[in-house]
């Protein structure tokens, strides 16, 4: 987890004030991935000298931490490298020692911020401690602050070593993931940046016109193999069979046409979310690549030869978002925002994609593979937490039109079973971010077991996106607040889009597709009319529930994920405790839990398991329970003798869109009535990625 960013001037005059803000700005925008402690390093007053920051809690305590320093704010620098993080703990508790940037040394020779786990630090530690190392934090990361000095202390003398062959030779002793930035004393107004597993981009902003116009910068074509003497054969470079080949690959430099330097801002980030309001001229660095910028300059090399290390050519993109679409607007959090954003979302989601007149969907991600895809022997859908919901939504959907057997599975879970995969299959990543640990780690093991990999996620560039063989994106727009909303209502339809396109050659599921289209057509206006209800989900909330501990919420058939995503949401970001329970499982167990005091919440919308869902209802009121329902607008069975919440009435494979809203919004009220920081939610994340 975590969220990295790094900022450079190049011949671009900017005091300290301006660096320091342009660091803690660009962290509070990555704050979702997390939240814990936030830091930064900037170069001092002296040559020599690197200052580094860091403080517990938001970015906010960072800045205020800053601001009463007495260091000289006006200190003017023509080149300068910053960079600043900001931490979601996973090695230590969340502590100043524990935050980052982390040091090899009191002198702060080289220093550095990290996304990721290492997952043999300790073996590391180990190594170094016996070398006289002391650490002064439990984190994995400091280990590779003091793992740069230690070679380059053992390097420096024999070899003319270039930063970034010292990170190379870092990265190779590493395992697990991560995104760095490096910056040390020994290379001032230069970093290196490199990742594994974890997100990083680097943003470019310059005014002239360049020479190379960030199109297609060929790299790796021209390796120099170069031997390098290691000092001390230690178990780390014996692991990798002796003496390490450093392979120096060459990349393009920026340059501006007239061929003289230029001046030019770099931004290094995990999210675009951070570089947008700079600039939209992006690249997106894959596994294993190592960025170096210095004198303006930025060049890519690999830690790994271009055949193993995948594409072999990197491209500028222009981002398409815009900085108003990150920010709050008028509401007052961005999970508020979120919710109220769907009715747009959807349409997003749907548009240039469905039409609506031949009844028709066409996913352009999906062209040339659905004839594979149509004779798979099984789907396999993989994801974490909501995006997992979105995929049981529709299961049946896919199960119905398409007649292909399905699997569904957790990531995590599916990883840890080794689950059996094979070339027919085809497996479906659904992922918000596109870069979970668990789901990437599920994709590639799929990838290596020859089976077609499809991704659906939220994020253009993402690691998901971009190594799948084919897939969709749900266009939703960027989403900030921890608790995923209008994505899972955009996966769903993404993934009923799918099933849609994919039994596109059965007749015999005509009218069943031109229902399904003709309830997509409708549902933007059916979420309006549940958001129009808020005002009595809020006063739901405040008067009925707020106080509980624990919510229990029922419902079958294709209620059931939207009972899992429901509580999900309630205890994500309420804290209270919350369980989604399938009504047919409720006599056999579940049913103890209730009686006069347990609050529930049934699901009761109309569709062919009505009257399964009706006796669960009277299961409940038998032992004096007395349950709050979801139901359809005017259902007159209901509404005269219960508690309930009316929503519009869809297609049964739709209704679920509709009937998450209300819980969406009950827990976002649950959450503000408990005090609770609703888009920042405690110990979780935006996006997870690490394991
Ligand atoms: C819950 C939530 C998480 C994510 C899960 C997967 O509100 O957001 O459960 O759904 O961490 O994340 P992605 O979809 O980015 O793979």
């Amino acid at each position: 987890m975590c969220g990295i960013f790094g900022y450079l001037n190049y011949l671009v005059e900017r005091d300290r004030r301006f660096i320091l803000d342009t660091l803690s700005n660009g962290l509070a925008r990555l704050e979702y991935r997390g939240y814990d402690s936030a830091g930064l390093a900037v170069d001092g007053d002296k040559e020599d000298e690197i200052y580094v920051y860091k403080q517990v809690g938001k970015v906010a305590a960072l800045k205020k931490l800053i601001n009463e320093q007495s260091c000289d704010f006006t200190n003017t620098f023509i080149s300068h490298c910053g960079m600043a993080h900001t931490r979601w703990a996973t090695h230590g508790q969340p502590s100043q020692l524990n935050s980052h940037p982390h040091r090899s040394d009191a002198k702060n020779e080289f220093v550095i911020v990290h996304n990721g786990i290492i997952t043999n630090y300790k073996e590391i530690k180990t190594l170094l401690e016996k070398k006289g190392f002391t650490f002064e934090s439990d984190t994995d990361t400091e280990c590779v602050a003091k793992l740069t000095k230690y070679i380059w202390d053992s390097q420096k003398s024999t070899t003319n070593l270039t930063f970034t062959d010292l990170v190379k030779l870092v990265a190779k002793e590493l395992e697990g993931s991560f995104a760095f930035i490096f910056k040390s004393i020994h290379f001032p107004n230069e970093v290196v940046a490199t990742r594994r597993g974890s997100p990083l981009l680097v943003g470019v902003k310059t005014a002239k016109k360049l020479k190379v116009d960030f199109v297609d910068v060929e790299f790796g074509t021209s390796e120099v193999p170069e031997a390098l003497p290691i000092q001390e054969t230690n178990h780390f470079l014996a692991a990798d069979g002796g003496h390490p080949q450093l392979r120096r690959s060459q990349s393009r430099a920026f340059l501006s046409e007239d061929g003289l330097p230029q001046p030019i801002e770099y931004f290094l980030a995990s999210d675009a979310a951070a570089i947008v309001e700079h600039t939209k001229r992006v690249l997106y660095l894959e596994d294993d690549d190592v960025a170096h910028i210095t004198d303006g300059e930025l060049h890519i090399h690999r830690l790994r030869r271009g055949a193993e290390g995948g594409a072999t050519s990197r491209s500028i993109q222009t981002l398409e978002i815009e900085l108003a679409e990150i920010m709050k607007g008028s509401f007052d959090h961005f999970m508020q925002k979120e919710i109220y954003e769907q009715p747009e979302s959807v349409v997003n989601t749907m548009r240039g994609r469905v039409n609506f007149e031949n009844h028709k969907v066409t996913l352009g991600g999906l062209r040339g593979f659905l004839p594979i895809m149509r004779r798979a022997r099984r789907i396999v859908f993989i994801a974490c937490g909501t995006s997992y919901h979105s995929c049981l939504a529709t299961r049946g959907t896919f199960e119905e039109l398409t007649e292909i057997p399905t699997q569904m599975d957790l990531a995590s879970d599916f990883l840890d079973r080794r689950t059996p995969i094979f070339r027919d299959d085809v497996c479906i990543f659904v992922s918000q971010s596109g870069e979970t640990a668990d789901t990437i780690l599920a994709m590639r093991y799929c990838l290596e077991r020859g089976a077609l990999t499809v991704g659906v996620t939220n994020t253009v560039g993402s690691s998901i996106s971009r190594e799948t063989h084919c897939g969709v994106h749900i266009n939703a727009g960027p989403e900030i607040g921890v608790a995923s909303t209008k994505a899972y209502t955009s996966q769903y339809i993404a993934l009923v889009m799918m099933a849609i396109q994919l039994s596109d050659d059965r007749t015999s599921m005509t009218s069943r597709r031109e229902e399904i289209i003709e309830g997509l057509f409708r549902l933007p206006g059916q979420i309006k009319e549940v958001l129009a209800s808020d005002s009595s989900l809020q006063q739901l909330a405040a008067q009925t529930l707020s106080r509980e501990k624990s919510l229990l919420i029922m419902g079958r058939g294709y209620q059931n994920a939207t009972c899992l995503e429901g509580a999900l949401k309630i205890k994500e970001i309420s804290y209270m405790h919350s369980e989604g329970i399938l009504a047919g499982e409720l006599k056999h167990g579940p049913l103890a839990l209730v009686d006069e005091n347990m609050p529930v919440i049934l699901i009761m919308t109309k569709d062919s398991l009505y009257p399964k869902v009706q006796s669960a209802l009277q299961q409940v009121t038998a032992r004096k329970g007395q349950p709050i329902i979801i139901c359809n607008s005017g259902d007159t069975n209901l509404i005269n003798d219960y508690k309930t919440i009316q929503v519009p009435q869809t297609a049964d494979c739709l209704q679920g869109l509709v009937n998450i809203i209300p819980l969406q919004l009950l827990s976002y009220h649950l959450a503000v009535l408990q005090g609770v920081d609703v888009d920042f939610p405690r110990n979780l994340a935006k996006s997870v990625t690490v394991e």
